[in-house]
């Protein structure tokens, strides 16, 4: 049976939910981000989760929310946090939903856009550059492993990304 989802994966900064916005406006599809979602859920910022309940409290409430999502019958675009494909119940529940797309970026691109943001709890304090490093070489091979497609996203403006994916909505 064909899913209903695009289901964008990747570290955090590479652009899932800008590009994913994009896309599922192109498509005319609903979209959907895991960390909006859990936000609106729970009445906490992301940060304020982990702060108080522990990063395992919210890998919870990620696979909840995955097992919820797989009821939807209409199309969507998702936006997955970057840390979901880590859990391998996750990454099954991931390409249940639908066609799983990495948009894979250089430690560079990600460093350069994710220096300053203080919502993502996993790279503040010291040493971004390495923070990114070593999470980026545990996680590589998982987000490859996941997809169904690989998107190499640093060299492309979000227009030409919006229209290499919207190939992956028509043969969704
Ligand atoms: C995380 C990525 C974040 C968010 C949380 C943990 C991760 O989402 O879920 O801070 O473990 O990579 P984005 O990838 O949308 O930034």
């Amino acid at each position: 049976m064909k899913r209903p989802g695009i289901v964008l994966i990747g570290f955090m900064g590479a652009g899932k939910t800008t590009i994913g916005r994009c896309l599922a406006r192109a498509l005319g599809a609903e979209f959907l981000d895991t960390d909006e979602l859990i936000e609106e859920d729970t009445g906490k910022k992301i940060a304020e989760i982990f702060a108080l309940e522990g990063e395992e409290s919210f890998r919870e409430m990620e696979t909840r929310l995955l097992k919820k999502l797989g009821k939807r019958k209409q199309p969507f675009v998702l936006s997955a946090g970057g840390g979901m494909p880590v859990r391998k119940e996750n990454r099954e529940l991931l390409r249940s939903l639908g066609t799983v797309v990495y948009l894979e970026a250089s430690k560079e691109t990600i460093v350069k856009r994710v220096s300053g943001d203080c919502t993502r709890p996993l790279l503040q304090g010291e040493d971004l550059e390495k923070k990114v490093t070593d999470l980026m070489s545990l996680r590589e091979r998982i987000y490859r492993e996941t997809a169904h497609r690989i998107v190499q996203t640093d060299e492309k403006t979000q227009e030409e990304l919006a229209s290499v994916l919207a190939d992956c909505g028509r043969e969704v």
